[in-house]
């Protein structure tokens, strides 16, 4: 067993050990958060699926191709909060990670993510946290997707929780250009040229031009027609 993974187990027999209660009482918190971002999602899920509904009566089409929800692992939340130096707590969790619950919602045009994202912050219990929009500027490699953090309130029996959830909202070619992109680096040690990185790059455009060509011929058909 590697080092960093023995000295953690042991770390955490021996907390276990010497501290059982608090322990008990971190996961117990640990597992409440969790599932109230668990709430927090199908909250913003159902807002999609509602504008969805609404739109395929309208225009007898859906804007919405997919969404996928993903909660945070364990793992990932304990090393975003050691990169910023702070303890893993709750109260730290919720503090300082915006991107616990994540939603992703695949549109079909280009013209539905910002029509999607419109509708949503339109609605009065949406708060908007931060808006990057790496449509209108892509990142380095090429990367498009409109990304929202946002908050949405939970009820429980006795309180009402304002809740973060990390949107982005895409489409196919953005999803399947960010997928693959995701595939061909995830192994950050494996040999990327600078070649690849602009082959990569040109795959972005070609995307891009998609989706552009695409918009066009809604635009030039009446299926946004009443
Ligand atoms: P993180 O620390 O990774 O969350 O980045 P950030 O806080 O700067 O947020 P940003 O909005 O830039 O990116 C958040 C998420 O967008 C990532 O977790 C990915 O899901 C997605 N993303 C951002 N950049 C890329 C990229 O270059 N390629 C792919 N495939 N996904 C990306
Ligand atoms: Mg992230």
């Amino acid at each position: 067993m590697p080092d960093e993974k023995r000295l953690a187990r042991e770390a955490f027999a021996e907390e276990l050990r010497s501290n059982p209660t608090s322990l008990e009482s971190f996961f117990n918190r640990y597992a409440g958060l969790m599932a109230y971002y668990r709430c927090a999602m199908m909250e913003i899920e159902t807002k999609f699926n509602v504008l969805n509904e609404e739109f395929s009566l309208r225009y007898d089409r859906n804007p919405i191709q997919d969404i996928r929800s993903r909660l945070k692992s364990p793992r990932s939340i304990y090393r975003k909060l050691q990169k910023k130096e702070l303890e893993v707590t709750p109260e730290h969790i919720e503090e300082h990670l915006t991107d616990v619950a994540g939603v992703r919602v695949i549109c079909a045009f280009l013209a539905d993510v910002y029509l999607l994202a419109d509708a949503l912050l339109g609605q009065d219990d949406i708060t908007l946290i931060e808006k990057k929009d790496y449509i209108q500027n892509p990142k380095p490699n090429g990367y498009r997707s409109l990304h929202l953090i946002v908050t949405v309130p939970i009820f429980l029996a006795q309180e009402k929780r304002l809740m973060k959830v990390e949107i982005q909202l895409r489409t196919l070619s953005m999803d399947s250009w960010a997928s693959l992109e995701h595939q061909l680096c995830y192994k950050k040690d494996a040999e990327f040229t600078d070649r690849m990185r602009a082959e990569l790059y040109r795959c972005a455009e070609l995307s891009a031009e998609l989706d552009e060509k695409m918009d066009c011929l809604r635009k030039q058909t009446n299926i946004d027609e009443e």
